[in-house]
């Protein structure tokens, strides 16, 4: 639900793929958005104002006359304008500043809101210079453009000029409301699992689908980086991955190992998702092998001579510049923030998000964790204690309290800073039951003092941890990527 609450005005133009506007509008709603549509005079000659009124939406002509003042009302209430798809015609025009429809008043309204626009025509229409200098000069005045792919279109013609792919319209729509926090920024980003060849066919390798890899190079294009993705054998054909990401395959452990010496330097953050074969086999067979003794045979014990692989990640540390910062995972089933803390100093990290994966998360659509790193005197704590000032507070066996927004307690100056404070009834409830743990306890129970919304300090270590609740990766994704 990446556009959830976002209220849209969908404005169709009489281009012959006005017809994948019913898709878009379709994908717009999954996705969360409210969707008011605009059907031009020639788009309802292609498609019918009812297919959205069927779906109980509300649809206006492009009729500037229909109702009085429409336009200022609809770009008033609007989060932003999408025309798709957007004819030469319209573009020009919208270009020019001319406003002689529903359509075009709407957009010269609505100030600095953004506007999508979506080409789609014949291709000499596209490459027509006159409509090229206007492209250039929306896009000068921060109009978003999604450019249409190559390929064989209604007319018969081959060339530039199709409506691009649906996913891709909505990815620039989800993009126009992120903050660009990593404009002028690199992030090289590795995902998926990569595979250690026994013989031609058969390989050792893990069950990692590289999708938290993906989610997170999507959501750093979204917040404005150059992004570089090493993919090791993920399913491309069946994920969605931005034509923005620079993609680079990698199959063995060999692979990602050239390909991150060669991209890690041009990069300023390096976020390590994939799941690196900790082993690889020694000497591969060139030739499948045979069950000892044929199909019929007893069984024979097969031995695999194996061989550590290098640690990645503490191979790039070597050659890391200060303003360099390293992102690492870890995969854990026990003794899941120990264990990450070790791999947060072993490796040298800046951050590492570790997941406790006996939570069936593998190879699934969501995800849960905590994040670490090193004990700073940061923004996010300021803002948290000027948060604390509003907050309600109260005094319970002789201990200041302070109630957060979920209603949960917590303090800092009564406790020591290896403690936290849980409490297991809500304020609403008039009953406070209260549990004061330390780290050291719960290290080895649920982990539950950490909480979701706040950096809780482990001083021993020099360390902080934040707790990411179940979501899905795509929202988990820009959540990690807004804490560097
Ligand atoms: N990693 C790496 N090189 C390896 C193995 C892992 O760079 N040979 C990286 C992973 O990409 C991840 C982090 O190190 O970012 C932790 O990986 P994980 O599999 O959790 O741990 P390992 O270091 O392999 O240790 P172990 O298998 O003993 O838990």
């Amino acid at each position: 639900m990446t556009l959830k609450n976002k209220k849209l005005v969908l404005c169709i133009t009489g281009s012959i793929a006005c017809y994948k506007s019913i898709e878009l509008y379709r994908s717009l709603k999954k996705e969360g958005a409210s969707v008011t549509i605009i059907l031009s005079s020639s788009a309802s000659k292609f498609i019918s104002p009812y297919i959205f009124k069927s779906f109980g939406e509300e649809v206006y002509a492009d009729d500037a006359f229909e109702i009085p003042l429409a336009h200022i009302e609809l770009a008033k209430t609007a989060d932003a304008i999408v025309v798709a798809p957007a004819t030469y015609n319209t573009i020009n025009k919208i270009a020019c500043g001319i406003a002689d429809s529903l359509i075009t008043l709407t957009v010269s309204a609505l100030g600095d809101k953004p506007c999508i626009i979506v080409p789609a025509m014949n291709n000499k229409m596209y490459s027509n210079e006159i409509l090229q200098e206007n492209i250039k000069k929306l896009i000068q005045k921060k109009y978003y453009f999604v450019n249409p792919t190559q390929g064989e279109l209604a007319c018969g013609d081959f060339g530039e000029g199709k409506f691009p792919e649906i996913k891709d319209i909505v990815f620039e729509i989800e993009s126009v409301f992120k903050n660009k926090k990593f404009k002028d920024k690199k992030i090289l980003i590795t995902a998926g699992a990569t595979r250690e060849y026994i013989d031609p066919v058969r390989f050792i390798s893990n069950a990692s689908s590289g999708k938290m890899g993906m989610a997170l190079a999507d959501e750093a294009i979204k917040l404005g980086a150059e992004v570089t993705l090493i993919a090791c054998n993920i399913d491309i054909q069946n994920l969605y991955i931005n034509k923005k990401i620079k993609l680079i395959k990698a199959a063995s452990f060999n692979d990602l190992r050239e390909s991150l010496i060669n991209e890690f330097p041009k990069n300023d953050i390096l976020i390590m998702a994939a799941a690196v074969s900790d082993f690889g086999v020694k000497e591969k067979s060139p030739l499948k092998i045979k069950k000892a003794n044929g199909c019929s045979g007893n069984t024979t014990n097969i031995h695999l001579n194996l061989i550590q692989n290098d640690d990645l990640l503490k191979l790039i540390a070597k050659d890391k510049k200060q303003e360099q910062i390293i992102f690492g995972f870890a995969a854990e089933t026990d003794n899941i923030i120990e264990n990450a803390q070790k791999k947060f100093k072993e490796k040298s990290l800046d951050y590492i998000f570790v997941n406790d994966v006996t939570k069936n998360i593998i190879g699934s659509s969501e995800n849960e964790g905590y994040l670490i790193k090193i004990i700073s005197v940061n923004k996010d704590k300021k803002k948290d204690k000027e948060k604390d000032k509003d907050k309600e507070k109260e005094n319970i066996n002789g201990r200041d309290i302070t109630y957060d927004d979920n209603n949960y307690i917590y303090t800092d100056k009564e406790i020591n800073k290896n403690s936290a404070i849980i409490i297991n009834k809500t304020k609403n409830t008039g009953e406070t039951i209260i549990k004061i743990n330390t780290y050291k306890n719960h290290k080895n129970n649920n982990n539950e003092g950490y909480n979701n919304n706040r950096w809780i300090e482990d001083s021993d270590n020099n360390l902080e941890i934040k707790r990411f609740e179940r979501m899905n990766k795509a929202e988990l994704a820009e959540a990690l990527l807004n804490e560097l």
